[in-house]
């Protein structure tokens, strides 16, 4: 009776729009097997969305409530994997000289401060070894991985406070490449750009075999698209984002163009989607700049504004490139009656990390 949930793995991923939870347990060969997916939006009334994330006092609430609807205590919860996401998170390849264990450690902290753009408080730093790289087989691959000391010790007093026992922490938009990367194929040559697409902001991460990675966070989310709805159509946070939702990302420059008022937008205001497409331009040509590598062979969308078709349309065609809304549940047995999944790819790239504990 007691061991009958020992097995369970959770994803946690919460988020400044809404929680993400993915329970997950080990299925017939070898696949996962979908226990729950639970996700919450976090302002369902007339409370002003907060891109800075929501404070403990409005996620424990909705952390327990979500539990109850699992049936399961968070006590009982013996392998979590959650995330921090947001502002002062990085994430970044360097290469470093291969050095026994014991050496790498320091030594790959050392170097990897000076390359981490945080806000010059104390941090956290973990990382991995990739692997060689390929051009000098003296050295090694590494991805550094940063936060704050007080992103790292707000995340676990929220945990602690619905006493959950943290497990695998991890930064989001490594979580929700971790969903991909399970099942997919990396293109021999170049590289695909993933997109987690949230609420505040989208993580872009390019990915290849042998290319350096390479991530930025955009300042672009779901929520730029509400608050234009918000602002052109003058309506509420919770009304706009039903608009959005229903009527498409373009939906507030359509409706002053049908009254007459198209002249009115001025040029200088680019709707959020040209801004977001703006964004991602940019940063791919700093990294084509920076590697010489262009061949970018696919674009991979997840995160709960990747729900929206148009915008995979639009990337679709503003960069000729081959563009996929990818289903993180897909590779889990029993996922099926699960709505809205895009959005489960950092909590479902955890719960298989969490597996592997
Ligand atoms: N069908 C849809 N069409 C357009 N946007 C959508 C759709 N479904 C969800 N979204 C948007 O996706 C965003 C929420 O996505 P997600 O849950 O990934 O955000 P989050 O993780 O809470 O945010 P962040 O990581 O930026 O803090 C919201 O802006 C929401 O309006
Ligand atoms: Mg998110």
């Amino acid at each position: 009776m007691f061991g009958l949930k020992s097995n369970l793995r959770v994803g946690l991923d919460i988020g400044s729009h809404a929680i993400k939870m993915v329970m997950a347990e080990r299925g017939g060969h070898g696949k996962q097997r979908l226990v729950k997916a639970i996700s919450r939006d976090i302002y369902t009334g007339q409370e002003k969305y907060d891109p800075d994330g929501p404070k403990k006092a409005t996620i424990v609430p909705i952390l327990l409530e979500m539990f109850q609807e699992a049936g399961l205590h968070p006590r009982r919860v013996h392998h979590l994997g959650s995330c921090i996401g947001g502002l002062n998170i990085a994430a970044k390849e360097i290469l470093s000289v291969s050095l026994p264990d014991e050496e790498m450690s320091s030594a790959i902290l050392n170097e990897a401060r000076k390359h981490l753009p945080l806000d010059g408080s104390e941090s956290i730093v973990d990382y991995q070894v990739l692997g060689e790289d390929h051009k000098d087989p003296d050295k090694v691959r590494v991805l550094v991985a940063a936060t704050t000391k007080r992103m790292f010790d707000a995340h676990l007093d929220i945990l602690r406070e619905i006493e959950l026992k943290p497990g695998v922490i991890d930064l989001e938009p490594l979580a929700a490449l971790n969903s991909y990367l399970g099942h997919a194929e990396l293109p021999d040559e170049g590289v695909i750009v993933f997109l987690n697409l949230g609420a505040r902001r989208t993580n872009l991460l390019v990915v290849g075999r042998k290319d350096v990675f390479f991530n930025r966070d955009l300042p672009v989310g779901g929520y730029a698209f509400t608050s234009e709805i918000m602002r052109k159509l003058d309506v509420k946070f919770v009304e706009a984002e039903e608009i959005k939702k229903s009527q498409g990302l373009n939906t507030s420059i359509q409706a002053v163009g049908a009254d007459g008022g198209a002249e009115s937008l001025a040029l200088s205001d680019k709707s959020a989607l040209d801004k977001l497409g703006d964004e991602i331009n940019r940063s791919l040509r700093y990294y084509v700049k920076e590697t010489g590598q262009s061949i970018f062979t696919k674009f991979v969308l997840v995160g709960g504004l990747a729900e929206s078709k148009e915008l995979c349309e639009y990337l679709q065609q503003k960069f000729g490139v081959e563009t996929v809304s990818y289903d993180p549940l897909a590779f889990f047995e029993g996922a099926g009656e699960v709505r809205h999944r895009m959005q489960y790819a950092a909590a479902a790239g955890l719960a298989v990390r969490a597996q592997a504990i």
